[in-house]
């Protein structure tokens, strides 16, 4: 059977990126999947956290799934660290995944830099744990942005090489040969990559952009989400009114993929109805699309972590479900692996 699983580190302040690529994303799948969406808190405390910051952090990414349309009661919304489970198939992917292989994640020598004797050793693993989030669960289908392709990849090699190390006891168990499946990413239609506001070349992140002019968050206020879009960066041409236009624009290509996301059109629709059309006409138009989405999200979020004990209920409910499957899966895999139980 099918299953959505993903998750966001509560790291920092959501921002539009992770609104497009990710949470916006898990609201439709409901409909056809069941689905799992978690705040990995302990994939965040692979770089330091301030422990006041980190459960702020968590309230307010429980409180954006619930705004975008996530329902709590149909689905599971819960934080990482309350089912044990997820650290315990870790510790069992770590000795499945080679040391090669976390060598060539990107994102891991991104923060890593040219430091990496300092980071912690949590960082390296990262995708370790990031798979054990999924496979708990048999994930098979994990809604993401176009950053984290690489480490469902290794997911996916995690899973084969398990199912492919332990196939004799995984059959002497009575299991499926195909134990653990092979999540696919679900990384579709426009603004899989949203980029920095500033610069078209870069993407947009929690912190690292310079400018805050360069993100936009989604707890920002009307005004402020109209005055980063008026100022963002772009060019003096007219919109083109095909896609191929686009190219070595990066910053009217990310405008534009920006206002399709938001509308639920794709590119060539917005190009359609914008092509010729200068950016004195098309950002108050993209201005007024963002607020129009994310303002009303915005005082839900508000609303919501207003109220703590609510989404703590909803966290803890979420986590006892969450963990009747996983402990289900480790039952299993503690017999795989030749665990005595
Ligand atoms: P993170 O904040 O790194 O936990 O990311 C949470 C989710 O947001 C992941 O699915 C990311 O791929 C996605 N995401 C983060 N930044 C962006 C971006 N600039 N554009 C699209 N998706 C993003
Ligand atoms: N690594 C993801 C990110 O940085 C967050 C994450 C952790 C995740 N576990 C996951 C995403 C499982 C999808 C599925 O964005």
């Amino acid at each position: 059977t099918d299953r959505v699983f993903s998750g966001i580190k509560p790291s920092g302040d959501l921002h539009l990126g992770n609104y497009l690529g990710a949470i916006r994303r898990f609201v439709p799948l409901q409909n056809d999947f069941e689905c799992i969406y978690c705040v990995v808190d302990m994939h965040a405390i692979t770089v330091w956290q301030d422990p006041a910051d980190l459960k702020r952090w968590t309230y307010e990414i429980a409180a954006a799934y619930i705004a975008a349309g996530v329902d709590p009661s149909a689905h599971i919304i819960f934080n990482q660290s309350q089912v044990a489970e997820h650290a315990e198939l870790a510790w069992v992917f770590n000795c499945v995944a080679r040391m090669g292989w976390m060598s060539r994640m990107t994102q891991f020598k991104d923060k890593a830099g040219k430091n990496s004797e300092n980071v912690s050793l949590g960082l390296f693993a990262y995708p370790s744990l990031m798979a054990a989030d999924i496979l708990l669960y048999k994930g098979t289908h994990v809604p993401v942005g176009e950053d984290q392709k690489q480490h469902l990849e290794l997911s996916r090699d995690i899973a084969a090489k398990f199912n492919h190390d332990f196939a004799p006891s995984i059959a002497a168990n009575g299991l499926d040969e195909a134990y653990f499946p092979l999540p696919e990413p679900v990384i579709t239609g426009p603004a899989t990559r949203v980029m920095s506001l500033r610069d078209g070349t870069k993407k947009m992140s929690k912190s690292e952009s310079g400018s805050d002019m360069a993100t936009i968050y989604l707890m920002d206020d009307a005004e402020t989400i109209t005055r980063k879009i008026k100022k963002a960066k772009s060019d003096a041409d007219a919109l083109p009114s095909e896609e191929k236009g686009l190219e070595n624009r990066p910053e009217a290509a990310n405008l534009v993929g920006i206002y399709a996301a938001l509308s639920d059109k794709s590119v060539a629709e917005v190009l359609a109805e914008y092509g010729g059309q200068g950016f004195g006409a098309f950002k108050p138009a993209l201005a007024d699309l963002a607020v129009s989405v994310l303002a009303p999200q915005a005082d839900e979020m508000r609303r919501l972590v207003a109220d703590p004990a609510q989404i703590e209920t909803i966290l803890r409910n979420g986590a006892d479900r969450a963990r009747e499957i996983a402990a289900k899966t480790m039952l299993e895999v503690r017999d795989i692996v030749g665990f005595i139980r």
